[in-house]
């Protein structure tokens, strides 16, 4: 068996799982080099900063880069192995963007040299590791590729799926346990020897489509949960029956662990990765695209029923509290609670609406062209507003139903204040 990777190893991509990879192998002793296209991302690293919020992580940043394991550059090094990090969003028709995956291998392939180790951990479909070794060989057909034999390849190519939770990625990423998927168990084994300078979790080797489906099949098992109540949800709405409280006595089921319904699913992984099976078995996954459904209705139904509450005002002013994807973190990507403000601005053109969030300074691209926005203090939204619409339960946000809410229309939609 392997050992622990030692060595000089590169990171495609400085993001939320690249830097913090980045971080844990260079702090324990592994020579790392980052990688971004962005430059202000390869400033801020640089200077030892982290340029987005996840708890612990600038510390650690910081550490690695005046200990000088850790540097950052725009320019692809020889590295003994390279971790890719890159976005992998959906198209119009919902199939993958592999175009950064594709860029990044392109960036590797002049890199490489034998016994070479490329890791993919970008979220992708089920062939993209296998596509990744087709794309180098294309470029270095002087090396021999895990796919033209098990014996005597030069590059080792493997597949380990991320599932930390942002907020918790400094935890998680030490102590979940990995998947790792090779295009050969060789190549299994050698990816494995760079998880296992930190990871405290469990090493699961296996082929490299199966390390790509496991990881989309665990977001499409929370996407059909949260569909479910949020289903529940509007089932309960429309019985005048408290959805939250039939969730926490249903959930004293000794094998019932409903989840909470909420206003939409957001981030980048849960929203996208079910899509990525439904385009590749369309016919057979019929449940998987009705969740996606479920879900990516419910900003509108969110929307809907702060519109009706406003109907009841002669001229009111509505608080939108929150606008990232989840509570306590500023990651805004694919946010519903955007969506929600959005459709809110868009249906009461005349209506004043001051939207709050502690981890978010101006109002996303998104929201900038509604002319009755405001970015605003929570203090000063709720003081001046009528309604009180709570989108994400930010920790600041769930004590101010013990103070400011009396007397004001609310409309929890994260079971908050109950
Ligand atoms: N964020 C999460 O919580 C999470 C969890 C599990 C899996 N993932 C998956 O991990 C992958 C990365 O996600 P992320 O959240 O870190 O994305 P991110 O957008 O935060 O970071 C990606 C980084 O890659 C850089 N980049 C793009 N193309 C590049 C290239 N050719 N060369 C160098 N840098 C390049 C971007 O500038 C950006 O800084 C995605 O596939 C995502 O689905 C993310």
């Amino acid at each position: 068996m392997d050992d622990k990777f030692k060595g000089r190893l590169a990171i495609i991509g400085l993001g939320y799982i690249g830097l913090p990879t980045a971080v844990v192998l260079a702090t324990r002793g592994v020579d790392v080099v980052g990688v971004d296209v962005n430059p202000e991302t390869v400033a801020a690293v640089t200077r030892g900063e982290v340029p987005f919020v996840e708890p612990d992580l600038a510390v650690a940043v910081s550490g690695a880069v005046a200990m000088g394991r850790l540097t950052a550059t725009s320019e692809t090094p020889e590295a003994d192995a390279y971790i890719i990090a890159v976005p992998t969003p959906f198209n119009g028709d919902h199939t993958a963007d592999l175009s950064y995956v594709k860029t990044a291998a392109r960036q590797i392939a002049p890199r490489l040299r034998p016994g070479n180790i490329v890791v993919l951990e970008s979220t992708s479909p089920p062939g993209t590791t296998e596509s990744i070794g087709r794309w180098i060989g294309e470029m270095r057909p002087d090396l021999k590729m895990p796919h033209d034999g098990e014996t005597g390849a030069d590059i080792f190519i493997a597949h380990c799926p991320e599932r930390v939770l942002p907020g918790r990625i400094m935890i998680e990423m030490l102590t979940n346990d990995r998947v790792v998927g090779g295009l050969t168990p060789r190549c299994a084994e050698r990816a494995a020897s760079i998880y296992r300078v930190f990871a405290q979790g469990e090493i699961l080797l296996t082929d490299a489509a199966s390390a790509e489906m496991a990881k989309l099949v665990e977001n499409a098992y929370r996407d059909v949960n949260i569909a479910f109540a949020n289903e529940l949800s509007l089932v309960s709405e429309s019985l005048h029956i408290d959805v939250w409280e039939v969730i926490r006595l249903a959930n004293r089921h000794p094998r019932v662990n409903i989840l909470n319904p909420g206003p939409g699913v957001g981030g980048h992984c849960i929203p996208v990765d079910p899509w990525f099976i439904v385009s590749a078995a369309p016919a057979l996954s019929p449940l998987m695209r009705t969740a996606r459904e479920v879900n990516d209705r419910r900003p509108h139904h969110v929307a809907e029923q702060v519109v009706a509450k406003a109907a009841r005002f002669r001229s009111p002013t509505v608080a939108c509290l929150g606008l990232t994807f989840k509570a306590n973190v500023d990651d805004i990507r694919e946010s519903p609670a955007i969506e929600v403000v959005g459709l809110i601005a868009k249906a009461l053109p005349e209506v004043e609406i001051l939207v709050s969030d502690p981890f978010v300074s101006t109002l996303p691209p998104l929201l900038s062209g509604y002319s009755n926005l405001r970015l605003e203090s929570a203090h000063h939204a709720v003081e001046n507003a009528d309604i009180v619409v709570l989108l994400v339960e930010h920790e600041p946000f769930k004590s101010l139903r013990h103070t400011r809410l009396g007397g004001k229309v609310t409309y929890d939609t994260r079971g908050a204040w109950r």
